[in-house]
């Protein structure tokens, strides 16, 4: 029976429908089953040989989700209702005990947290990977000098190792990040029934140990209304992929003609339909592309939250595909970049290059001023006009004569020597001496704590 005299329009049908993207849950759906069925009959609340019955009918049902023969129906709603229809079809009326004491509404929050978690725990697995990808390459480019920019400018020459493991330490962060909203996700929901908790005393705690639930959702309402582990999620893989964005940009950069930084690897390059000579890098270019799509799931599932009244509403299906995708979207990404930096090819000459610009030293030579008692901000100011004089005629500082060195600063002109000193190329990147700078003692010093960091998750 049912309480309506009309079928539904096929386009409210359409509409309504979650099993062209929930299918993805049957795996959760399924364990989930076993576990309330256990658990029902372990209460007293459905006969043993019902509950083998269930167990004997999830079974089948499994495996042609698995073999991928599931014949979905055209009314399956979603993947709660096609399992059950398809348990009903198999084991016979029994399947409709399987329902006591659970609604859909505790059930998909459920397939989800434990969806949420294992996704958490492959996101902190393949950022570990990237991590770890990164810091052996700092380790072979720990004393290779490169120009550091500002403003996409040359600024000041750092190692090529130290700027790598800049990206080792967001990764760090958003690992933990991932490790957070793993834990969000750890409080069973299921025994919420509809909102208000089930008219029998279920074991909830049972159920949790079977799936992994650190503990069990301590109000219904809450435990049916509740998101904030997606949105959880979502934050931290935005912010991720934000942060993959700006290595993808790095990669897109260093290996054009202009810069000629690297070579990226030919498993991780395309070439192009018309210009033979061409290697693009569009896994590069897709890592700066792709962040701002999971930054708009992030924020459009803001929007589906935002004032929405409690409990469960339609709305909250929308959890899913911003999820899925972001979920598809960083796995993917981190995947390339961990491709990419796995296989790039840096150029030491080419670098080294671009870092033996004595400009670079400015900030050095205003330094040696601080040393001699001139305040900062003269010091500043006088190796400005030197800078000046050198561009517009066309010298670097080392070329400029006693008697200009004079014109701007008489204790410069009185310590020649020691400005000429503070213009060779290696002390600019040696003189970086302070914590977590870039000479190479302090970048051995930071090159053992990321080892220590990597080591202790990995036995964690
Ligand atoms: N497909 C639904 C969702 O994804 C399942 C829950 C439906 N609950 C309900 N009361 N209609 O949210």
């Amino acid at each position: 029976m049912s309480r309506f005299h009309e079928p539904q329009h096929a386009d409210f049908h359409r509409l309504n429908a979650s099993i062209g993207f929930d299918r993805r849950l049957w795996p959760q759906d399924v364990a989930q089953s076993r576990a309330h069925a256990r658990m029902l009959a372990a209460c007293g609340i459905v006969a043993e040989a019902d509950r083998d019955a269930l167990l004997a009918g999830l079974d089948a049902v499994e495996h042609e989700l698995r073999e991928g023969a599931f014949a979905f129906a055209p009314d399956d709603e979603d993947i709660h209702m096609a399992i059950e229809r398809r348990l009903t079809e198999i084991a016979g009326p029994v399947a409709g005990r399987l329902h006591t004491a659970r609604s859909r509404n505790d059930q998909v929050v459920t397939d989800l947290m434990m969806y949420a978690r294992e996704r958490c725990a492959h996101a902190r697995e393949a950022i570990a990977a990237l991590m770890a990808a990164l810091l052996a390459r700092a380790e072979e480019h720990a004393d290779w000098p490169m120009p550091g920019y500002t403003h996409l400018q040359r600024a000041q020459p750092v190692y090529l190792g130290h700027h790598l493991l800049a990206y080792f330490w967001m990764l760090a962060r958003d690992r933990a990040r991932f490790a957070f909203a793993e834990a969000q996700a750890g409080s069973l929901p299921l025994g919420a029934g509809a909102l208000a908790g089930v008219n029998f005393d279920t074991d909830r705690r049972m159920v949790a140990d079977e799936l992994g639930f650190a503990t069990v959702a301590a109000n219904s309402i809450d435990a049916v209304s509740g998101r904030d582990f997606i949105l959880d999620y979502l934050n931290a893989a935005a912010t991720c992929s934000t942060h993959l964005s700006r290595l993808g940009a790095e990669l897109v950069l260093w290996s054009s003609a202009e810069f000629h930084f690297c070579e990226l690897p030919d498993s991780w390059s395309a070439g192009s339909s018309i210009m033979p000579q061409k290697k693009n890098p569009d896994a590069a270019e897709l890592l700066r592309a792709k962040a701002p799509r999971v930054v708009g799931h992030l924020a459009a599932f803001h929007g589906v939250m935002h004032a929405l009244p409690l409990t469960y509403n339609k709305d909250l299906q929308e959890d899913k595909e911003h999820m899925f995708d972001a979920v598809d979207t960083l796995e993917l990404t981190l995947a390339g970049a961990t491709g990419m930096v796995t296989g790039v090819r840096f150029n030491r000459e080419r670098m080294a290059e671009a870092a033996s610009d004595e400009m670079l030293a400015a900030t050095d030579v205003a330094d040696l001023l601080v040393r001699l008692d001139v305040p900062f901000r003269e010091a500043h100011g006088v190796v400005a006009g030197l800078v000046r004089t050198a561009l517009d005629s066309d010298r670097t500082l080392s070329q400029l004569t006693e008697q200009e060195l004079a014109a701007h600063s008489e204790t410069l002109a009185a310590h020649g020597a020691q400005f000429h000193e503070v213009l060779e190329q290696s002390s600019w990147l040696e003189s970086k001496v302070s914590e977590g700078g870039t000479s190479s003692a302090r970048l051995g010093e930071q090159l053992a704590a990321a080892r220590t960091v990597l080591d202790e998750s990995a036995g964690a």
